[in-house]
């Protein structure tokens, strides 16, 4: 470009072979060294300034990055559960409009947190409750800390902030019930503070984040179902979703239509029949599961 403007300030016809040919390399030369430029300090500006970029995105898919290796290795159950969510919130961010690489990265890193205590998630528990050794309390201090590991990790792995803010919004302020209800009963009638139960939000501020949250809470759920047939899962993802959207109002500051709501619904049966397909039911190990949620330390 700078050989083609250089030739036209300058009149060719007073400019012998030579001239030219210089100013056409040098033309050229700047052109690729600009490229070359471009190519090896995007990636440092991309991680300095917590860039989501295309290219930065598109490299996080990669399973075998060190920060999910280190999730399957610690947290394998979370790391199952994280891929899972993944493949549904990417379908569903397609059938809406939103933006499905950025879905699927935030749902990939979006529990990486649990790595610093994965046995008190239920996808990581095979037999003992270690819930069954703490106060509701403490369970739910837990259970909220997550959020924050999470955050700490992904800052420290230089996750792009868009992706730590969608990570943020994934349980919004929904009540850890379980514990909540556990903790009424030692106080034994007297007022327990329920925003110590509460995630602290924000809200899913985005499609994105509402599809996460949605995915999330419904993958967890879809696991302690007995049987996995079309029609108990589309009966499960119905009930989930409705119960987000109407009972705990966690849907209100996205920017989801109720036709998105459907599309996504729609998806979600497509996707996990599709996951289930084939797989095997293991009675022992399913019953084990659907404790665990009960006990409220499922990812919900
Ligand atoms: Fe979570
Ligand atoms: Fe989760």
């Amino acid at each position: 470009m700078l050989a083609f403007l250089l030739l036209d300030s300058e009149s060719i016809s007073t400019m012998d072979f030579k001239q030219i040919a210089m100013l056409v390399s040098f033309g050229m030369f700047n052109g690729i060294l600009s490229g070359i430029l471009a190519n090896g300090v995007l990636p440092y500006m991309e991680s300095v300034f917590s860039l989501a970029t295309n290219s930065r995105l598109l490299e996080l898919t990669d399973l075998s990055q060190p920060l999910l290796r280190k999730l399957a290795d610690e947290a394998p159950g979370t790391y199952q559960h994280s891929i899972a969510v993944a493949t549904m919130a990417e379908a569903a961010a397609s059938c809406v409009n939103a933006d499905p690489l950025l879905t699927k990265i935030a749902s990939y890193f979006h529990d990486i947190g649990k790595i610093k205590r994965p046995s008190y998630f239920a996808e990581n528990q095979s037999s003992e409750n270690r819930h069954d050794q703490v106060t509701p309390y403490m369970s739910s201090l837990i259970l909220i800390g997550h959020i924050r590991d999470s955050l700490d990790l992904g800052r420290e792995y230089h996750l792009p902030e868009r992706v730590l803010s969608i990570m943020s919004q994934h349980h919004g302020t929904t009540l850890i019930s379980y514990f909540f209800e556990e903790a009424k009963k030692l106080k034994d009638g007297d007022e327990v503070n329920e925003e110590r139960f509460r995630y602290p939000g924000p809200k899913p501020q985005s499609k994105e984040a509402a599809i996460l949250m949605l995915a999330d809470s419904v993958e967890a759920a879809a696991r302690t179902l007995p049987q996995h047939t079309h029609s108990k899962i589309e009966g499960l993802v119905q009930r989930i979703i409705e119960h987000k959207l109407k009972d705990e109002n966690q849907l209100d500051e996205s920017d989801l239509t109720l036709k998105d709501i459907e599309k996504i619904e729609q998806t979600f049966v497509r996707t996990l029949t599709s996951m289930y397909h084939g797989r095997v039911d293991y009675p022992g190990k399913l019953s084990n599961q659907m404790k665990a949620v009960t006990d409220g330390s499922s990812d919900q």
